[in-house]
């Protein structure tokens, strides 16, 4: 179906990822091919509700592909979940002649831009970035590869002083509420267990995890935690209840916090945004709204949005068998 769109406004919202900057220069570069006029948006739907715009053609976006981070900036706006933020946005918009809007978020910006298109029939379409994979409807979202291995290459390091001391290190990693990072981390990274929120390991298996790992005589020991997960003891607590139960160990831990989210995009991270970006575009020439692009069998899809909000990811049980198989 052809359309009316003239001008679309790209912007980025929620936690930063890397392949954010990767994503706009692809928006910005598809509308500058299919002559199609666009605008970024600075600080997410804070700025949209300012309007903080600036006016983008090709070269605007010139060496951003591989920078962390967002040259436009993000945020979580408190203002856009209420009727009149959104309202003043709408009036933004529509000052500045903006006809659709392209997401690059998590499910809180997907959120807030299906309600912006019930209220205003505005054409809106989302690129998933986040670092926690947690969106339903692709296989992978911006970010999560670079983080990926930014996180091994810490443990690995992390791993260095571990064994030159014999001493176990429990090293705690993003996720929420997911442990897609922890799961694929503690098996590249070789972890003797890894924690995550979708599993309830028990503290009593780890206990005798650690036993095991001792007596089998491994010199050093690291136990990947996912900030979510439901064993019901933060990092700090397990390190105590490990030293109290178990004295043979000298243990230490690490929080590898947001450093997790920064650094230059992994080349996967850089393809995905270039396809993703290219298709969110032409989605919106095509007529479309409300939709998620996304990657399945490597293949670029559309998912709705309302579906990408309300379904969950599944964690990989074949990743937690091989961790166990891994650790003998
Ligand atoms: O980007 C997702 C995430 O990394 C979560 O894993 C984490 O809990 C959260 O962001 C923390 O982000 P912030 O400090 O920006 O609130």
């Amino acid at each position: 179906m052809a359309t009316n769109i003239k001008k679309i406004a790209v912007f980025t919202s929620g936690g930063d990822s890397p392949g954010m900057n990767a994503a706009i220069r692809a928006v910005v570069r598809t509308c500058a091919y299919m002559k199609v006029e666009c605008v970024a948006i600075y600080r997410g739907y804070d700025g949209m509700i300012d309007g903080d715009f600036k006016p983008m053609n090709a070269r605007s976006v010139n060496n951003i592909i591989n920078k962390g981070g967002t040259i436009l900036k993000s945020a979580r706006c408190e203002e856009f979940r209420t009727a009149e933020g959104r309202q003043k946005a709408h009036e933004q918009l529509k000052k500045e002649g903006v006809d659709a809007f392209v997401v690059i978020g998590g499910d809180g910006s997907f959120t807030g831009a299906l309600t912006f298109n019930k209220e205003f029939d505005f054409p809106v379409i989302g690129i998933p970035g986040t670092i926690d994979n947690d969106i339903f409807g692709t296989t992978y979202t911006l970010g999560f590869d670079t983080a990926l291995n930014t996180v091994v290459d810490a443990i690995d390091k992390i791993r260095d002083t571990a064994s030159s001391h014999n001493r176990l290190f429990f090293v705690e990693v993003m996720g929420r509420d997911v442990g897609h990072i922890a799961l694929n981390v503690g098996v590249g990274a070789g972890a003797e267990e890894i924690l995550i929120p979708e599993e309830n390991l028990g503290l009593e298996r780890l206990l005798d995890s650690l036993k095991r790992s001792k007596k089998s005589g491994k010199s050093s020991s690291i136990v990947v935690v996912a900030e979510g997960d439901k064993i019901g003891k933060n990092v700090f607590e397990l390190k105590e209840y490990v030293e109290e139960h178990l004295p043979i160990y000298d243990v230490r831990v690490s929080v590898l916090g947001h450093m997790q989210r920064g650094g230059a995009p992994s080349c996967f991270d850089r393809v995905l945004a270039s396809r993703m970006g290219v298709r969110a575009v032409e989605a919106l020439l095509e007529g479309k709204t409300n939709l998620m692009v996304g990657i399945q069998d490597n293949k670029i899809i559309l998912t709705p949005i309302a579906q990408a909000i309300k379904g969950h990811t599944k964690i990989d049980k074949e990743l937690i068998r091989v961790s166990d198989i891994m650790t003998t």
